[in-house]
C-alpha cells in the first residue's frame, strides 16, 4: 500500500473528531485555521464553537463591532489576526469567496490552501510545520494534485504520531514505507531560548493581550507589569493600528 493510502486509511479510522472537521463551511474553516495558527487544538475547540455561535457567518462577523471581536479573541494570540479575519469576512460578505483566497486580507498560502482543500475540496496541500516535518521524515512526495484530505491526515500524523520531539515509529501507520522509520533523529533544542524558555507572562504578546483585553472589557491590568514593558507594548499596539492614543487616553479602533 502506498504511503498516501495507508495514511488516509489510518486517518479515516483514528482521526480526532474535531468540530472543524465536521463542516465544509469555508467561513467556519477559516475561523478554525486562523485560531489554530497560534493556539493549541484543545484551547481552540471551545473558543471556535463559541465564536460560531455568536457570529455564524462571514457577514455577521463583518458587522460585529471591533471591540467585541477583540474581546472575544482574548487568549487566542495576536489581535491583528482577529481584525484581519473580520476584514476578510467583509470582503467575502460583499463579493463572495474569491477564486484566489490569498487575495483576502491576512490570508497567506497556508491558510488559503487549508480553506481551499478542507472547504472547497481542492487538490491543494496546506503545509504547516507538522506537515513539513512529516514530509521531510517520511520522504513522501505529495505530487501536484494531492487529495483534499491529505493535509488533515498529515497534520494528524504530525500531531499524534510523528511528533517533533517524539516519533512513535512503533505504532505509525506509514512506517512500512517511511524513509526514516525507527531512526528519526530528534535534534537537541537550539537557539538563544534553549533550556530557558521565556514565561508567556513575560512576553510582549502577553502584555499586548492584557492591554487590549483591558480596553475591550474594562478588566483591570494585572499588577506587576513593569512600566517600561507596558509602554513598549502600547507603542507597538499603536504602531500596528490596534490601539489609538487620543486626548482621552487609549482606545480601541472603531
Ligand atoms: N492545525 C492547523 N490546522 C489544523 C486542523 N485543521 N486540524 C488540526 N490541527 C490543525
Amino acid at each position: 500500500m502506498s504511503l498516501a493510502d495507508a495514511l488516509l486509511e489510518w486517518y479515516g479510522r483514528e482521526a480526532r473528531d474535531l468540530p472543524w472537521r465536521r463542516t465544509r463551511d469555508p467561513y467556519a474553516i477559516l475561523v478554525s485555521e486562523v485560531m489554530l495558527q497560534q493556539t493549541q487544538v484543545a484551547r481552540v475547540e471551545p473558543r471556535y464553537l463559541e465564536w460560531l455561535e455568536r457570529w455564524p457567518t462571514a457577514a455577521a462577523l463583518a458587522q460585529a463591532p471591533i471591540p467585541d471581536v477583540l474581546a472575544a479573541w482574548v487568549g487566542l494570540g495576536y489581535n491583528s489576526r482577529a481584525l484581519r479575519l473580520r476584514e476578510a469576512c467583509a470582503v467575502v460578505a460583499r463579493d463572495g469567496w474569491p477564486d484566489d483566497l490569498r487575495t483576502l486580507p491576512g490570508i497567506g498560502p497556508y491558510t488559503a490552501a487549508a480553506v481551499g482543500a478542507f472547504a472547497f475540496g481542492r487538490h491543494e496541500l496546506p503545509v504547516d510545520t507538522n506537515v513539513r516535518r512529516v514530509i521531510e521524515r517520511t520522504g513522501f512526495d505529495p505530487g501536484d494534485a494531492p487529495s483534499p484530505d491529505l493535509g488533515q491526515a498529515l497534520m494528524e500524523l504530525g500531531a499524534m504520531v510523528c511528533r517533533a520531539r517524539d516519533a512513535a515509529c512503533a505504532t505509525c501507520p506509514v512506517a512500512a514505507t517511511c524513509a526514516s522509520a525507527g531512526r528519526v533523529e530528534i535534534a537537541p533544542r537550539r537557539g538563544a531560548g534553549a533550556g530557558k524558555r521565556e514565561r508567556f507572562e513575560d512576553s510582549n504578546r502577553w502584555v499586548r493581550g492584557r492591554i487590549v483585553e483591558a480596553l475591550a472589557t474594562g478588566a483591570p491590568l494585572p499588577e506587576g507589569i513593569e512600566l517600561e514593558r507596558l509602554e513598549r507594548a502600547i507603542e507597538s499596539l499603536v504602531r500596528d493600528g490596534l490601539v489609538r492614543r487620543g486626548a482621552d487616553g487609549l482606545s480601541l479602533p472603531v
